[in-house]
């Protein structure tokens, strides 16, 4: 016990020991996103493969202006997830131009992705105030009630869908429940589609999503310890059409034992085993209301790019 105090176990440790002991294995999909991670991810959305980034802006590019008018006046725009706000920069400028200055709170789990979005809204966006927050969302949206009203709540790209359907309507209840009359949100999903455009979006012919989905071996190395080689396992993508999800997962290429040195436990894996480490639901609009609904939301338009691939939706409380 001492000893484990010592040494400063991540917190995230316990999380780690019960889904690398659980059947499927699994591990806690916040682990993607340190300093490296998020570096993957934004070399992620630039890839030809990975159409929800661009096909976001390009509905935000077309629709920022309605969005904005739809969403009210007087807003402050508070991002969860917001990365390095790459795509938000239209829509704030839209804003913006409707009331001349505008309060924005980036909020991550990495704080060196809402430095670099700090620093590109102030340049982009002269008329911003922004104020990053780096939140962890397992601990509730509390933070939310320090932001002046009345507020626009981002919430893009395809992050919800990283939630199983109860846990997405948890995680938006929890926002709900900190929102005010006269709030809004805008939510990024993505639409179910064929699974040829699909599973090469998780798994692009670069190999820049394997290394993401590596990369939570490679850190659990490096801040646990560990020794898992990365060779002897392949990152794999499907289409679960019943679940409507991509599946993420890393394969044991043989049996092997990996040592958690500071855990001080290890885990044996067979050929062919699987760490289910991921999922990205796609939504149909059906699915879409009844997530909203079912979390306290009424959803008042859609958005969609041309090919009708991913929507925004404006939700009032
Ligand atoms: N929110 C992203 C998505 O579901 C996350 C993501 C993209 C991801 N590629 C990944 C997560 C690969 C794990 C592995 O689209």
């Amino acid at each position: 016990m001492i000893a484990r105090e010592l040494i400063a176990v991540p917190q995230y440790a316990v999380d780690v020991e019960r889904g690398l002991s659980s059947s499927p294995k699994t591990l806690p999909t916040k682990l993607f996103y340190d300093a490296r991670g998020s570096e993957l991810f934004e070399a992620i959305t630039e890839l030809p493969e990975y159409y929800p980034t661009r096909t976001e802006l390009e509905i935000l590019r077309e629709y920022s202006a309605e969005i904005a008018r739809s969403a009210g006046t007087g807003l402050a725009v508070v991002e969860l997830g917001a990365g390095t706000a790459a795509k938000t920069c239209t829509l704030l400028k839209a804003v913006a131009a409707r009331q001349m200055r505008v309060d924005y709170v980036p909020v991550d789990i990495s704080r060196a992705a809402v430095r670099e979005a700090r620093d590109r809204v102030r340049a982009e966006v002269p008329q911003s105030f922004v104020r990053p927050m780096v939140v962890d969302f397992s601990n509730g949206f509390d933070f939310l009630s320090s932001i002046p009203g009345p507020r626009l709540v981002l919430y893009l790209g395809s992050s919800i869908g990283n939630f199983d359907p109860p846990a997405a309507i948890e995680m938006l209840e929890g926002v709900r429940n900190e929102l005010a009359p006269g709030d809004a949100l805008l939510l990024g999903t993505d639409l179910v589609k064929s699974p040829e455009i699909l599973v090469p979006a998780y798994d692009d012919a670069q190999g820049v999503t394997a290394e993401f989905n590596k990369n939570i071996l490679a850190r659990l190395n490096r801040e646990l310890d560990a020794n898992f080689d990365l060779d002897e396992f392949r990152h794999i993508a499907c289409w679960n059409a019943s679940a409507s999800r991509v599946e993420m997962h890393l394969e044991s290429v043989r049996v092997q034992t990996v040592d958690l040195k500071l855990v001080q436990s290890s885990v044996e894996f067979t050929a062919g085993e699987r760490i289910h480490t991921e999922n990205s639901y796609k939504y149909t609009i059906p699915m879409v209301n009844e997530m909203l609904s079912a979390s306290g939301f009424s959803l008042e338009k859609s958005w969609f790019d041309r090919k009708e691939w991913f929507a925004l939706h404006l939700a009032r409380v």
